[in-house]
């Protein structure tokens, strides 16, 4: 019991640290908790993410693909998985703040602030597996689909839209 216990906390505390780094995050009124919860365990790719710029929705194709496979993955697998999702964040949000701080960007800032913090705790969530703690990690799996949607919307839309704008230029 008290080994289940102390599991409900790590798993507590793990939720409200994503959670509130993900409040920190929010971009406005209309991305709140209550559209997280609607959102979770929907790491699939949909229309709704096309940003009708090849590079960057590839890119999420891929980041979706590779979320699917952590949230699915077993125990067993999940390190792995893990792993190769925090790869593939760590390529594609490097790409992003590269475009940005090479075609000049207005929004570069907290554009990539929403970059870091979250591939930070992605990235925390690598050691947290080691530990053997992998609930608090499934609950960042199962939210950060929700997470990505906004950011696509909030930050990423704008710079497709720049970017297709350079490259005409
Ligand atoms: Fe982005």
């Amino acid at each position: 019991m008290a080994s289940q216990a102390l599991s409900a906390k790590v798993v507590c505390a793990g939720s409200r640290r994503w959670r509130a780094a993900a409040a920190k995050l929010r971009p406005g009124p209309a991305t709140g908790l209550k559209e997280l919860h609607l959102m979770e365990n929907t790491a699939q790719w949909t229309t709704a993410l096309w940003l009708d710029f090849d590079p960057l929705d590839n890119m999420n194709r891929e980041l979706m693909a590779r979320l699917a496979q952590a949230q699915a993955a077993s125990d067993a697998e999940l390190p792995q998985a893990w792993a190769d999702l925090v790869a593939h964040v760590a390529m594609h949000f490097g790409q992003e703040d590269t475009w940005m701080r090479e075609t000049g960007h207005g929004r570069a800032d907290a554009h990539a602030l929403e970059h870091r913090v979250v591939l930070n705790l992605l990235r925390e969530g690598v050691g947290q597996i080691r530990q053997g703690e992998l609930e608090p990690v499934r609950q960042m799996a199962r939210e950060l689909g929700s997470w990505f949607a906004r950011h696509t919307h909030a930050f990423d839309a704008g710079l497709a839209l720049h970017l297709r704008r350079h490259s005409l230029s």
